[in-house]
């Protein structure tokens, strides 16, 4: 059994999220200084287009003193058959961490299983925890605590998955409106169900929009059609119209309510520009807050 740390879900770190996010912010107030990660390599491996995750990553090691390498779809021979147990054994020997952007969940486990050393998910068809993590960092400024509720409409995807758990962890009540055929998924539903019990998040799935965005005092959401969903893209126009965050439905949330997004956004699909460019829009600093959540997890893993 390896002693390694891993972030491949929200479920791996479900006790220490206090603790990164605590770290997050004396990041971001530039409380921990100095180079804590010093001679230390991350690999980091995308499968799919990047800005935020890619650049917070990168920029996140040099300001802590340590190196990256961006290795692209076209780059790694993992990408033309060399399997992923000779990948992850070999970059085990070069490098102290790998964050990874993959397709299929299953992947990065299996990459997990067989390497030495930390893995993170960069974002995956099933979650995307280092998003989730910025996004909790942003509540708590913006917000002060974790009282109130987050409406998330819109695609059950990674993001949501993510969402999910990491509500139920830090006990904040979680209302998701997704058309019938995209809600999250049913294994993580009922894992945060069953973390809620202990932390007394309230959770609710729902497809009525303005059941879920009703008194909320965050409103989210995420693109109709996610890396990957391209040859869907008619069919989910079609089938998530009545779950555009417009502001409509923006006057059904509480009046100090924030909108936030993980982006990249497509204004006129999931939000109005309206919104998103509006007062009550926190995305921008929910994008700067990947930088200082990566560098928590990557002190976090690699120190
Ligand atoms: N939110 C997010 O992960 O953005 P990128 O796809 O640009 O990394
Ligand atoms: N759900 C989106 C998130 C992008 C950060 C996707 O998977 O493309």
């Amino acid at each position: 059994m390896k002693s390694k740390k891993d972030i491949l879900s929200i479920l791996d770190i479900k006790d220490e999220i206090p603790k990164i996010l605590d770290l997050a912010i004396k990041f971001k107030n530039g409380e921990i200084g100095g180079k804590p990660l010093e001679g230390k390599s991350l690999a980091m491996i995308f499968q799919k287009s990047s800005t935020r995750t890619r650049v917070s990553f990168e920029v996140g090691m040099y300001e802590l003193g340590g190196n990256s390498l961006f290795l692209s779809g076209s780059d790694l021979q993992m990408f033309r058959g060399e399997s992923i147990s000779d990948t992850a054994k070999v970059l085990s020997r070069y490098v102290d961490g790998i964050m990874i952007r993959a397709s299929n969940h299953q992947d990065i486990v299996e990459l997990s299983s067989e390497a030495d050393i930390p893995v993170i998910n960069g974002l995956t068809d099933l979650e995307h925890p280092c998003q989730a993590l910025a996004d909790m960092q942003t509540i708590l400024e913006k917000k002060g605590n974790f009282n109130g509720k987050l409406a998330y409409v819109g695609d059950g995807n990674n993001v949501c998955n993510s969402l999910l758990l990491i509500s139920a962890c830090v006990g904040m009540d979680i209302s998701i409106a997704t058309p019938k055929n995209y809600q999250p998924s049913e294994d993580i539903i009922s894992k945060a169900e069953n973390i809620s019990k202990k932390t007394g998040s309230k959770i609710q799935i729902t497809d009525i929009v303005e059941d879920a965005v009703f008194g909320a005092d965050k409103v989210y959401t995420d693109v109709w059609v996610s890396m990957g969903n391209e040859e869907e893209k008619e069919k989910r126009r079609n089938d998530f119209l009545k779950y555009q965050v417009n502001s409509k439905l923006m006057k059904l949330a509480a009046k100090d309510a924030i909108f936030m997004h993980c982006l990249p956004a497509i204004r006129g699909e999931e939000v109005v520009t309206e919104v998103i460019d509006g007062s009550q829009s926190v995305v921008i600093d929910q994008a700067e807050n990947r930088l200082h959540a990566q560098k928590a997890v990557l002190y976090y893993l690699l120190k």
